[in-house]
């Protein structure tokens, strides 16, 4: 095989909960999401300070349990994560936020897809209601893969997000699961 040649990658990922072993990995794949994929950030999941706060929440999920970090693996290499939020008790406590991004190398072998199940199921588990997002409207892989994945756009947050000097509208989509 020509040395140029790469052996084939696993596409089938291994999605677990992320650990203190991922810190340094997840960090960097936060980062280059930050630098390269601007939309991400509308979550409210920031680039920069969010590797500190992803870093205190990794592995024992936060003290009050609001925090899951769920991780895909591909050939022992980090390919994407899922930021899970549950809001607290009492009155939303049964709706979780979801931040999704895959490393771009690792992108279109759905390893997002992967992702999303595995929080549906876990969230189906734990007696999540419903799990939503926001996503500006112009990601089209983004809502995509949501909509392929059976959640639904609620509504539009017109002219809601800036970026250099263009402004675009956000979807809030979800999918309902009880
Ligand atoms: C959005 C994102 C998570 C998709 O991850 P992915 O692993 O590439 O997605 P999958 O391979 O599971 O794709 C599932 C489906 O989504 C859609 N999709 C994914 N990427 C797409 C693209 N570039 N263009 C159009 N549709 C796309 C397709 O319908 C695809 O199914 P198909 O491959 O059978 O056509 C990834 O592009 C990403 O990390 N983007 C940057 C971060 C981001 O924007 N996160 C979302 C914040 S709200």
């Amino acid at each position: 095989m020509s040395p140029n040649i790469k052996e084939p990658r696993s596409l089938i990922p291994i999605i677990r909960e992320a650990t203190e072993a991922d810190a340094a990995s997840l960090a960097a794949l936060v980062q280059q999401l930050g630098r390269n994929d601007p939309f991400m950030v509308v979550s409210g999941f920031d680039p920069v300070t969010g590797v500190e706060l992803l870093r205190s929440v990794i592995g024992a999920t936060s003290d009050d349990g609001l925090f899951r970090i769920f991780v895909a693996e591909c050939s022992g290499e980090l390919a994407g994560l899922a930021i899970c939020r549950r809001h607290p008790p009492p009155e939303r406590d049964r709706v979780l936020q979801l931040d999704i991004g895959v490393d771009a190398q690792w992108r279109r072998v759905r390893v997002g897809t992967a992702l999303v199940q595995f929080v549906l199921d876990w969230a189906q588990q734990n007696a999540i209601e419903r799990v939503q997002l926001a996503v500006v409207s112009a990601n089209t892989p983004a809502v995509a893969l949501y909509e392929r994945n059976g959640f639904e756009v609620e509504g539009t947050l017109r002219r809601s997000f800036r970026l250099d000097d263009d402004v675009y509208d956000v979807h809030v989509m979800a999918r309902l699961l009880a």
